[in-house]
């Protein structure tokens, strides 16, 4: 029986979110519905109900979210109602040529539910990167759901399902930083403050932290960074140089997605040193560089989608890390909201008051 519940949608550009009633459908082969437990709010719902990733309006909004599996459909072999999971935007289809090389991390053929979840009138919802999980239940495809060890505090484990790991990620996955490695973050927001902790966890011995808000940069130092630049009151590039003993970084993470800070990373890493790239541009973006400092500075120079994760490798490894006290992803929820509160949250997040605004249900 199809179930009807409350969701945050996104009716047009620029419009409000509101609640309305939903129609969840029984999960049919492949899928699982998922009673969502909780669901961070990350920039890309804003992007959405802003209009800037398409127009496929209305837009079931969230993508951050933990919760139970209520029931699966036919075929559904790797969970089972019950199983307490993280939802990801990276169901891995095996089949393409990334999946064939043996690099399902970058899968170029990830799938969703097919089924549509509607408005009460029948109208077809478009789930937010193919999720939608501001709402008690959620329809996704079974490969989106990642079990992991139901200990774990929902609201904590559904930031590892975005934002959380793309930073986490940057660093241990694309930036490959390694024991001993200095590394800067340009930009401690959510992601960015999530990269501090991948590379404290890949065990660099020097993380400098670099923003405008000097809260985030207190954020920063307690959970691993090691110094801090305000580049409000200097060139930041310098900062890192002189914290490096006059040389930059090894790995550079540019968090924040805007051209400047971009090439701040660029000249603030080391020669042959690694510069990752999780801040997303907007289209408009463009970066000049010269093309001799591309060439001459050596190393490499990548980007990190989603940080690289594959779900089923690294959300229950992480879970444990965080069980065990080794990765306090707790620091990431600033605050705990009702449904409700998703649209004041978006407010919040655009000041940048807060890491994490998370939806309990
Ligand atoms: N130099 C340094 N830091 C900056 C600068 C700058 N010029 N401009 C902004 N910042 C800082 C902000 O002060 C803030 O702490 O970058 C941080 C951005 O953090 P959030 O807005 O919280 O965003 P976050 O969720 O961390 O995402 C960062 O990654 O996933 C993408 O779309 C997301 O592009 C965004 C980026
Ligand atoms: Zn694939
Ligand atoms: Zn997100």
């Amino acid at each position: 029986m199809a179930q009807q519940v409350r969701g945050v949608i996104a009716r047009a550009k620029g419009e409000p979110v509101r609640i309305e009633t939903i129609t969840v459908p029984d999960p049919g082969p492949g899928e699982a519905v998922v009673k969502v437990q909780a669901c961070g709010v990350c920039h890309t719902d804003l992007h959405y109900r802003e209009g800037g990733i398409n127009d496929d309006f209305p837009f079931l909004l969230g993508h951050e979210a933990a919760g139970v599996v209520e029931s699966v459909g036919e075929g559904v072999t790797e969970v089972a109602p019950g199983d307490f999971v993280i939802l990801n935007w990276r169901a891995v289809c095996g089949q393409c040529r990334a999946c064939k090389r043996g690099r399902p991390q970058y899968c170029f053929a990830t799938h969703n539910a097919k089924q549509k979840m509607t408005l009460a009138d029948g109208t077809e919802l478009a789930p937010a990167l193919g999720i939608g999980a501001f709402a008690e239940k959620t329809l996704v495809a079974a490969g989106q759901c990642t079990k992991v060890d139901p200990a774990a505090s929902p609201a904590a484990a559904g930031l590892l399902g975005c934002g959380v790991m793309a930073g986490l990620g940057a660093a241990i996955n694309t930036g490959g930083v390694g024991r001993g490695d200095s590394v800067a973050v340009i930009g401690c927001g959510g992601v960015g403050n999530a990269a501090v902790v991948g590379a404290r966890l890949a065990g660099a011995a020097k993380i400098i932290a670099v923003d405008i808000d000097d809260s985030k940069l207190e954020t920063a130092r307690g959970l691993g960074a090691t110094d801090t630049v305000n580049s409000r009151s200097g060139d930041p590039v310098e900062a890192i140089r002189e914290l490096t003993g006059g040389f930059g970084a090894d790995v550079v993470i540019e968090a924040v997605g805007r051209p400047e800070t971009y090439e701040q990373a660029f000249y603030a890493r080391d020669l042959a040193g690694t510069v990752v790239l999780v801040g997303v541009p907007t289209p408009e973006m463009r970066i000049d560089l010269p093309l001799l400092d591309v060439f001459g500075r050596g190393g490499a120079l990548k980007s990190s989608w989603y940080g690289d994760c594959l779900p089923s490798r690294d959300f229950p490894m992480l879970i444990d890390l965080y069980r065990q006290g080794r990765l306090d992803l707790d620091a990431f929820v600033t605050e705990t909201i009702a449904l409700d509160e998703v649209e004041k949250a978006f407010e919040r997040m655009h000041h940048g008051d807060v890491l994490r605004s998370v939806v309990v249900f």
